[in-house]
């Protein structure tokens, strides 16, 4: 069985259906590519995946059990983490503090240790320091040398890796990713693709579902792609299938010339 299923996924903004009856599966391990234009529902495929907006009809099944009515933070415990299109960064904030953030749901000190600075709780952020440092370096290990730097200082592509080792910090079980290459020059999505390759190898079983509008990205991260178009899916399979697909080439390029 999949990791992750929906079921007739729908979400609707007043008279909007901004997703109409979506079936969709991720299985373990698997790179699934998101495509659509401007407006499809991609997004909020995603916050209907992490309990951000409640469906309007079907569920969402993972892992063998259904998320409905499920708090986002919850849904974040059972191993679903996620990025955002926008970046949310805390930019005055260290880049170790930044990926720490990603671990508070597995934190087992509390307040009152952390005042006392008891030595469990010191125990405890050690080792975050250590998973957080052992995950940027991954990516650049110069991010770990500048790991009590205020992030607001990186460039955009170690802005953008750190928000991804936020994701990662949870140890989740699927990954979302809106857009990571966006407002990035070609270098900078060849070193995120790079970055995904890592990723693969260094977690396997992970699951990814990555929404982008760089093909390239798409054709090069992803094993199977789905598209969009108002809120429904319009195709599935491997990238060059979905690509020649003749509702995908309309949705692009409208129907006139897509035929051409
Ligand atoms: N919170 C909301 N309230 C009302 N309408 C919304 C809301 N979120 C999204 N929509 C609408 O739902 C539709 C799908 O939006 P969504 O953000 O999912 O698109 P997208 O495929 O991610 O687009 P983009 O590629 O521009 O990011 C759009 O018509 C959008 O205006
Ligand atoms: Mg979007």
């Amino acid at each position: 069985m999949s990791l992750l299923e929906t079921r007739d996924l729908t979400v609707r903004f007043g008279g909007l259906v901004a997703l109409d009856g979506v079936n969709v599966g991720v299985d373990r391990g698997e790179t699934l590519g998101v495509i659509g234009p401007n407006g499809s529902g991609k997004t909020t495929f995603f916050n209907a995946l992490t309990g951000l907006y409640a469906p309007a009809g079907g569920e969402v099944v993972f892992d063998g059990r259904s998320l409905a009515g499920l708090e986002p933070h919850l849904i974040a415990r059972l191993g679903i983490a996620r990025t955002f299109q926008a970046s949310r960064l805390c930019l005055q904030l260290s880049v170790f503090d930044n990926v720490l953030v990603g671990m508070h749901h597995h934190r087992r000190t509390g307040l009152v240790d952390a005042v006392l600075r008891r030595a469990r709780f010191r125990g405890e952020m050690r080792e975050a320091i250590a998973r957080a440092s052992h995950l940027l370096s991954l990516f650049n290990p110069d991010l770990v040398a500048r790991g009590y730097e205020r992030v607001g200082q990186l460039p955009q592509i170690d802005r953008r890796r750190v928000e991804i080792c936020r994701a990662l910090a949870s140890g989740p079980r699927l990954l979302l990713l809106d857009e990571p290459s966006a407002g990035m020059n070609p270098e900078e999505t060849a070193e995120l693709m790079r970055d995904l390759q890592i990723v693969r190898e260094e977690m396997p079983g992970l699951s990814v579902v990555i929404i982008e509008h760089d093909m390239f990205v798409i054709e090069g991260v992803s094993q199977r792609v789905v598209a969009f178009n108002y809120g429904r899916k319009i195709a599935e399979g491997t990238f060059a299938a979905v690509a020649r697909h003749e509702e995908v080439r309309e949705a692009y390029l409208g129907k006139e010339t897509a035929r051409a």
